[in-house]
């Protein structure tokens, strides 16, 4: 799908340099894959930025079938949904799509991207399309480097904002902001 097409349905394109600001944050966030036969969706809490921009880790484990459509295709899209859809998210984290179609179970919606195969979620305020950069990691311990290629943002999506899985099935979400940028002397350019 072109870049207008996909404005057309409301996601617009992410600068590519700002990437890491919708992952360091922390969000619970959705892995969408396509195996060449069958889009699937898998909940990710493990992740975080690797480099200011697009670099992006992941630990996706060979107990997820996701795992094997991540290897297969080396191709997949990070989805960051808002707070109001996390019960659907912890649906899709509690079933495989061995033998569910979780888009269909816990309905979202898949909506071609414009580089990799694996579809974006309509339903989430930002879609990363990534490839992956590095595997050398995998083997030992399930993480992913991806280098996000094409990210999408839809303001109007974002409601309240990412959630958080604090590692016991508890959840955070709207957090205060604590606005420190004149603090940030030595990283001033970030705060632009
Ligand atoms: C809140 C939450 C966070 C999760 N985080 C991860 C994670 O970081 N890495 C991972 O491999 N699995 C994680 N999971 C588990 C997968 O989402 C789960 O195994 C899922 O069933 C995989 O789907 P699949 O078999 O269709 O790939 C998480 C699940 C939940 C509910």
């Amino acid at each position: 799908m072109t870049t207008t097409e996909l404005q057309h349905q409301s996601f617009t394109e992410y600068p590519m340099c700002d990437v890491h600001r919708l992952i360091e944050p922390g969000p619970v966030v959705m892995v969408s894959t396509f195996d060449g036969r069958r889009a699937n969706l898998m909940t990710n809490g493990f992740n975080m930025p690797i480099a200011h921009g697009a670099l992006i880790g992941l630990i996706v484990g060979p107990w997820d079938h996701s795992y094997e459509a991540l290897r297969a295709t080396g191709e997949c899209v990070i989805a960051i949904p808002s707070v109001d859809l996390a019960e659907r998210v912890v649906g899709v984290g509690n079933t495989s799509g061995r033998e569910t179609d979780k888009w269909r179970r816990f309905g979202f919606t898949p909506t071609p991207g414009a580089v990799v195969r694996a579809p974006l979620v309509e339903e989430c305020f930002a879609n990363i399309e990534c490839t992956v950069a590095d595997d050398r990691l995998v083997d030992d311990y399930n993480l992913w480097i991806l280098r996000g290629e094409r990210p999408w943002f839809d303001a109007a999506r974002r409601g309240a904002g990412e959630f958080h899985h604090r590692g016991d099935g508890t959840f955070s979400a709207n957090a205060s902001t604590v606005d420190l940028r004149d603090r940030m002397t030595k990283w001033h350019h970030l705060t632009r």
